[in-house]
């Protein structure tokens, strides 16, 4: 009885950037014993990644780790906070019901983090219970590695994080560009931005590709749940930055005014951004194709817009951009703004997420930007 008391009393008291950054410390801490006085490559992204992680972790955190004891419990109560978020998306509650359902048992700080939660968990048993053999290269993290993020859990959790976005993207989209007949997604994941935008515009059709097969389960189901009609979408597997499969993704488009949305993965390797921009200016230069592309930026403090056990899970696992250098990356090919219709020369953008930096300046960490082929 006491025991659950001090728990209650813990829990109303801590902070989720210390609850789930905590549950990735506990992880990365274990790991780095058990690396102790062992040969491994100390530049690799997964281990540098995870240095970085939890030298801003300390900081946060006044200066101080944890200690082991608090960290289990940190581990313990995301589990639980991924299970609410998991049981609130398969019982199809919207964010009010989940706060009111568990306001009585969590605050609402921890409530509202539980689908970040969720994502962590999606990297339990493949990135952080196998980070040392990770770092000491026995295993590969990655898709097509040996391990890699769960999808489903992955796909769950980005969904419901990502679907404010999703929703402004399409709105955006519909008002700026409603003439568009089709939309090619590439990386869709579950295909979750698809059905909005196929819920939005009745007209469009819809082209749902990924790299992974999954894509046909995840996505299917999706599209099918939402009483899309089969007619109005194709699925296939693809990768996006492989110019001959492009090709014949365009030729299923043919004349069609086209949309092209990529969300949420250029930022993963760099080299995928460079070659997919690539090859999608070759594939589809001198077509009418508006180009939409979503990303997470890195940013310079960690901040409650993009929360550490965010960012800092990007650390060790992708290739973050910070904004202007996307932005110089993707101009920096065949692609030039869209103007505004009113001559304001300020990039088209949905802006998802910013905050203010020390100097009083906008700091964008989470944007869509909108371009066409020069
Ligand atoms: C973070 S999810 C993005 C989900 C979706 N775009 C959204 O906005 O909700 C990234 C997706 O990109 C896919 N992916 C990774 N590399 C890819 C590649 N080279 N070509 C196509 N898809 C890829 C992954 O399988 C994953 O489903």
């Amino acid at each position: 009885m006491q025991e659950i008391a001090k728990r209650a009393e813990m829990r109303e008291k801590l902070s989720p950037q210390l609850v789930l950054s905590g549950a990735i410390a506990h992880y990365l801490l274990s790991g780095l014993d058990e690396l102790k006085d062992q040969e491994f490559d100390k530049e690799g992204k997964v281990y540098t990644g995870a240095l970085k992680f939890l030298e801003q972790f300390k900081m946060v955190n006044g200066g101080v780790i944890p200690s082991p004891q608090e960290l289990i419990h940190f581990k313990k109560l995301t589990h639980e906070l991924a299970n609410l978020q998991l049981y609130a998306i398969v019982a199809g509650w919207d964010k009010k019901r989940f706060l009111r359902e568990f306001g009585g048992q969590y605050e609402a700080p921890l409530l509202h983090s539980a689908s970040f939660a969720l994502l962590i968990s999606g990297y339990e048993k493949s990135l952080l219970e196998n980070f040392a053999k990770i770092v000491r290269g026995e295993i590969s993290y990655g898709f097509g590695g040996n391990v890699y993020r769960n999808p489903v859990i992955n796909h769950l959790a980005s969904d419901a994080l990502m679907s404010p976005a999703s929703n402004s993207i399409v709105r955006d989209l519909r008002d700026k560009f409603p003439d568009r007949q089709i939309l090619l997604e590439l990386g869709s994941g579950s295909g979750n931005f698809s059905k909005k935008f196929l819920l939005a515009y009745p007209d469009v059709r819809a082209l749902v590709t990924d790299i992974n097969p999954a894509v046909f389960e995840t996505a299917g189901e999706n599209l099918q749940n939402a009483g899309i009609e089969e007619e109005r979408y194709e699925i296939s597997v693809l990768d996006m930055k492989d110019e001959k499969g492009l090709e014949e993704i365009a030729k299923r488009v043919g004349d069609g005014r086209l949309i092209v949305h990529i969300g949420y993965i250029l930022h993963e390797e760099r080299h995928l951004a460079i070659d997919t921009l690539r090859a999608l200016s070759n594939v589809f230069r001198g077509k009418d194709v508006v180009f939409a592309f979503s990303e997470y930026y890195e940013q310079d403090d960690i901040t409650d817009s993009v929360p550490l056990h965010f960012q800092g899970l990007h650390y060790m696992t992708q290739d973050l951009f910070k904004r202007d250098e996307f932005i110089m990356t993707v101009s920096g090919g065949e692609f030039g703004f869209i103007p505004h219709v009113d001559g304001n020369s300020d990039p088209i953008e949905s802006v998802h997420n910013s905050y203010i930096n020390g100097e009083g300046q906008k700091v964008i960490t989470n944007s869509t930007t909108y371009w066409k082929l020069k």
